[in-house]
């Protein structure tokens, strides 16, 4: 039984970070909505309250019955957790005069456990409007800021731990130390969740879940289908059925590029080429919306059509990853979504599938992480997110097979120039925090060219042109939800202009994006 940590969510907007610096020190843990606490069995090593936008005195505030937690497992309560279990314990919370965010700086006034280790006047993270004016009865300060007297406290003769400033978050300096002590020190975690041991204990899994099961999986190209694949592939192998659906919107050679690395890998996979079909959904059709809607509505039904065949198949397998699944309950209210290109419409009530998730634990890097570890080609694994209608919200407009051949060109020589561009020394990846960036392509989090509809006068030769204008499009992010332009050599996009101009009929104009996101978005449609 892997053993791991509990992370009670009170609905923060830093929750997760919590979650991946634990991961980070390779112990396992779950999110969970404070009002959903899972069954706390022996796996379980400690508890951790996360912080909260609400005030412990607000009438509203999301509350939970500590008596089964508290004193029973280490426990830790952070920012709105710690003011939380004071209130509950008999101390008190009240607003503070000075609202105190920002830094401050942390001074140990006793030894314990969870402050081993760190040096005085470290700097902390703070963000709170209330304050602890009085501890528990049976707690004592362990920390003090200039401004907040009981910055951390423990309850006496319990594995009981409050801070009030943030471990979680890159400002506190010591922060991973302290969560380190906390996980590994006192609540004895081993601290050996890494991806080989999650390889092992998953394929173990799946084994006894699925058994002589047959199971189908949508393959997409992209990072999450794939490891989901290789995994499977490695628990169950011929008994998996890969779908990989070739909507004719893909990159130049990509189908054909992906469909042979899944064969290399082994992979039992059925390519499906359904370009026809979507270029005829697509014909006549301008809106974003209804493009994707048209895109959306043929995958489904190709899907369909393709998993019909697979005769006694039991399971649907999807790429679903962590955060798709993490439920933010306390302000947002209960929202376990999956995206929309996971969703393979209603097959699995259609076909009475179960559903099988073998990387729903996992955050994106670490599912590259464990890509690699099983292999993956590097290409694969590090390859920017590309959306599931693909080149179709690329091509303002209407899509034409004349244009998607005019992007597909501009596309390769943009994207191959960042791939074959050496980036400066020390920079990190993009898509793994804990690697260094080799290439420009490693920089960045998603890369593309989209085709506007609109001509423009040009001089080629003696020649006066009137031709389309293709945006370069880079940008840094670490989940699509806020983004920003990518500060791209002037060199590097001299020269991709230059030779999308040059190789590329069609074109005559080459433009950079330099929007950020909001107020624009990444995709163009
Ligand atoms: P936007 O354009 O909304 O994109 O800033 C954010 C991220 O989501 C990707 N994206 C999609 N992915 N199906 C997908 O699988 C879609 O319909 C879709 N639309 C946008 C986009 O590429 C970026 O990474």
């Amino acid at each position: 039984m892997t053993e791991k940590i509990i992370i009670l969510d009170f609905g923060s907007q830093v929750t997760q970070l919590i979650g991946r610096r634990l991961r980070e020190l390779n112990v396992y843990c779950e999110i969970y909505p404070f009002n959903k606490i899972p069954v706390l069995d022996e796996s379980v090593k400690g508890i951790i309250l996360s912080g909260s936008p609400y005030s412990v005195r607000d009438k509203e505030a999301p509350r939970i019955d500590l008596s089964g937690i508290k004193g029973r497992f280490p426990l830790l309560g952070i920012c709105y957790g710690a003011q939380y279990m004071a209130y509950h314990c008999g101390g008190d919370v009240n607003a503070s005069l000075s609202r105190e965010y920002g830094r401050a700086h942390l001074h140990v006034v006793s030894k314990c456990p969870l402050l081993e280790g760190v040096p005085d006047n470290s700097q902390v993270w703070m963000s709170h409007g209330d304050t602890i004016a009085r501890i528990p009865e049976n707690a004592e300060t362990i920390a003090s800021t200039e401004d907040v007297e009981n910055a951390a406290y423990r309850i006496k003769g319990e594995e009981t731990y409050a801070v009030q400033f943030h471990p979680e978050v890159f400002h506190t300096e010591q922060g991973p130390k302290i969560l380190e002590n906390f996980a590994i020190r006192i609540c004895g975690c081993k601290g050996d969740w890494t991806p080989a041991s999650f390889i092992e204990n998953t394929v173990k899994e799946l084994r006894e879940k699925i058994g002589e099961d047959k199971v189908i999986l949508g393959l997409s190209g992209g990072v999450d289908s794939t490891v989901a694949g290789v995994l499977l592939n490695k628990a169950i192998g011929k008994n998996l059925y890969c779908i990989f659906v070739d909507n004719g919107l893909l990159r130049l050679d990509e189908a054909k590029d992906v469909l042979s690395s899944y064969k290399d890998m082994g992979l039992n996979v059925i390519g499906v080429d359904a370009s026809e079909r979507f270029l005829g959904a697509l014909k006549g059709i301008t809106d974003p919306e209804a493009k994707r809607k048209a895109i959306g509505k043929t995958f489904i039904e190709v899907f369909d059509t393709e998993a019909q065949k697979i005769e006694g198949a039991k399971w649907l397998a999807q790429g679903t990853i962590y955060p798709d699944v993490i439920e933010s309950a306390s302000v947002k209210g209960p929202s376990a979504t999956i995206k929309s290109h996971h969703n393979v419409g209603g097959l699995p009530e259609k076909m009475n599938l179960k559903i099988v998730e073998p990387l729903r634990a996992l955050f994106k890097d670490e599912v590259r992480r464990v890509g690699r570890q099983l292999g993956v080609k590097k290409e694969l694994i590090d390859r920017h997110p590309f959306p599931g209608p693909s080149l179709g919200i690329r091509i303002l407009g209407e899509v034409t097979p004349e244009k998607l051949d005019i992007l597909r060109k501009a596309d390769d020589i943009f994207i191959r120039g960042l791939r074959s561009t050496p980036c400066e020394k020390g920079l990190k990846s993009a898509s793994d925090p804990l690697m260094e960036a080799e290439t420009l392509y490693e920089t960045i989090w998603q890369a593309g060219t989209i085709l506007l509809p609109v001509k423009s006068v040009g001089v080629m030769g003696d020649e006066r042109t009137y031709e389309y204008t293709i945006a370069l499009r880079a940008v840094i992010s670490t989940d699509g939800m806020t983004a920003d332009w990518v500060h791209l050599p002037y060199g590097f996009l001299a020269k991709t202009s230059n030779d999308i101009i040059n190789k590329v009929r069609g074109v005559n104009r080459v433009v950079y994006d330099i929007s950020s996101k909001p107020p624009a978005t990444i995709e163009w449609e």
